[in-house]
C-alpha cells in the first residue's frame, strides 16, 4: 500500500470478526511504534498484549468503551515510561506519533484498529491490573483485529479553515 494512500485510507475500526491476529502481525505493529521519532531518540514507549480472554474482558471494564476490547482479539495497552522522558510536552508527541504508526501498520497489514483514550480515567487500575510499576504512564489501548465492516467514513475540516496563514 502506498504511504498515503493507507494514511488517507485509515479509519477507526470498531467491531472485529472472530478471527485471531497472527502473532507476527502483532509484533510487526509494535515493531512499526518503535520506529517512530522520538526527541533525543530516547524510544519512551512500552507495550503490553493482552490477548487472554480473561485479562481482556477484566481491562475492558475500565473504559465505557467495553464492547470494543471484549470484541478484539489483541488489544495492545500503550505506556510512556516517565523514567525515559526528559520533556513532558516532547515525550507525549513522541508517544503520539508511535500510537498513529501502530494504526497505520495495522491498516498496511490488513486490519483494523481503534484508539481508544477514555479508558485514561481508570489509568491507574489499567497500571495495577497489568502489574506495573507507577512510572508507567498509560497512554491508550489499541483493539486490533480482522474488521467487520470495511466501510467506515469520517470526515475532516476543510483545509482552508486549518490554515492560518500563509506569507
Ligand atoms: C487521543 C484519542 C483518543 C481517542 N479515544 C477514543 C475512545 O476512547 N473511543 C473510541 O471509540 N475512539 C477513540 N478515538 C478515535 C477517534 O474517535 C477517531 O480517530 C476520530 O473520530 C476520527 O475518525 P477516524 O480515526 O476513523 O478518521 C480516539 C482518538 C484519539 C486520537
Amino acid at each position: 500500500m502506498e504511504l498515503l494512500e493507507g494514511l488517507y485510507s485509515r479509519r477507526s475500526v470498531r467491531g472485529f470478526t472472530v478471527e485471531p491476529v497472527a502473532d507476527d502481525d502483532v509484533m510487526e505493529i509494535l515493531r512499526a511504534g518503535s520506529w517512530a521519532p522520538s526527541g533525543l531518540n530516547n524510544q519512551p514507549w512500552r507495550f503490553v498484549i493482552v490477548t487472554g480472554s480473561e485479562k481482556r474482558l477484566e481491562l475492558a471494564r475500565l473504559t465505557k468503551y467495553h464492547r470494543i476490547i471484549e470484541d478484539a482479539p489483541v488489544s495492545i495497552v500503550v505506556f510512556c515510561d516517565r523514567e525515559a522522558m526528559y520533556n513532558d510536552t516532547k515525550d507525549h508527541q513522541s508517544m503520539g506519533a508511535c500510537l498513529q504508526n501502530m494504526l497505520l501498520a495495522a491498516h498496511g497489514l490488513g486490519l483494523g484498529a481503534v484508539w481508544l483514550g477514555e479508558i485514561l480515567t481508570n489509568a491507574a487500575e489499567v497500571r495495577d491490573l497489568l502489574d506495573l510499576p507507577v512510572q508507567m504512564e498509560l497512554m491508550a489501548v489499541i483493539a486490533v483485529g480482522h474488521p467487520k465492516d470495511r466501510h467506515q467514513s469520517s470526515s475532516r475540516r476543510e483545509l482552508k479553515d486549518l490554515l492560518l496563514a500563509e506569507f
